[in-house]
C-alpha cells in the first residue's frame, strides 16, 4: 500500500514516467525501494512539510498521511524514508527496511499495485525488482512499442499484462 500510495503521488504531481525499484539484498538483510518520477517536484519549503500529516496539496480531504505512515513503518524495521526533489524536474523517494525485520510488512501485492497506475492513465513506468543476483525488469513504453497502437488497457492485453508481471514477479523467488 506504501508502494501504491508513492506511485499515485508521482502521479498527481503529473508525471509522465515513474521509475519503481525494489531491491532485496537478502545478504546485506537490506530491502530497498526507490520511486523516482518526473514530475512538478517540490520547493524547498514545501519539501520541508511532507513527513507533517496535516500537508497536503490535495482538495478532497486535509490530512496527507501518505508518506508520514511510510517513512514511520521504514524507521520501525531499521530504515529510514527519504525525498530528494527539484521544481519542474521530478521526485526521488527512498526506503530502506531492514529485511528480515519483524515488524517489516510483506511486499504484498505488488503486481496489483502496477497494474492500478498501468491501467490508470498516460504514465509510463519503468520497474525494476531484484532479490539477490535476479533481476526482472519492465518499461511500458517499450511493451507500448511493441503493441502498435493496441493500448494496454485492451482485456487481452490487459490478463496477459498481469500474468506477465506475476510470473515475473514469481521467478525471483
Ligand atoms: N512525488 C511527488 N511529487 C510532488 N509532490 C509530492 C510527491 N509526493 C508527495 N508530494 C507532496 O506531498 C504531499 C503529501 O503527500 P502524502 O503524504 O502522500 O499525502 P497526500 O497524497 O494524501 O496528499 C502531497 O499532497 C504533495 O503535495
Ligand atoms: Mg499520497
Amino acid at each position: 500500500m506504501h508502494i501504491l500510495d508513492a506511485l499515485q503521488n508521482s502521479r498527481e504531481a503529473g508525471a509522465t514516467l515513474v521509475e519503481l525499484t525494489i531491491e532485496e539484498d537478502l545478504t546485506a538483510d537490506r530491502l530497498t525501494i526507490t520511486v523516482h518520477d518526473n514530475g512538478r517536484g517540490m520547493s524547498e519549503a514545501q519539501l520541508a512539510r511532507i513527513f507533517d500529516p496535516f500537508y497536503t496539496t490535495r482538495k478532497t480531504r486535509h490530512v496527507g498521511l501518505g508518506l508520514p505512515l511510510f517513512k514511520a513503518a521504514a524507521e520501525q524495521c531499521h530504515g529510514d524514508l527519504t525525498v530528494t526533489s527539484q521544481l519542474e524536474k521530478g521526485t526521488t523517494l527512498r526506503a530502506t527496511f531492514k529485511h528480515s525485520h519483524i515488524d517489516r510488512a510483506p511486499l504484498g501485492d505488488v503486481p496489483g499495485a502496477l497494474m492500478v497506475v498501468i491501467l490508470g492513465g498516460t504514465c509510463d513506468i519503468h520497474f525494476t525488482h531484484r532479490v539477490d543476483g535476479k533481476e526482472f525488469e519492465f518499461h511500458t513504453a517499450n511493451i507500448k512499442a511493441e503493441l502498435g497502437g493496441i493500448p494496454l488497457t485492451h482485456p487481452r492485453i490487459c490478463k496477459w499484462l498481469r500474468e506477465f508481471i506475476a510470473d515475473g514477479e514469481r521467478d525471483l523467488r
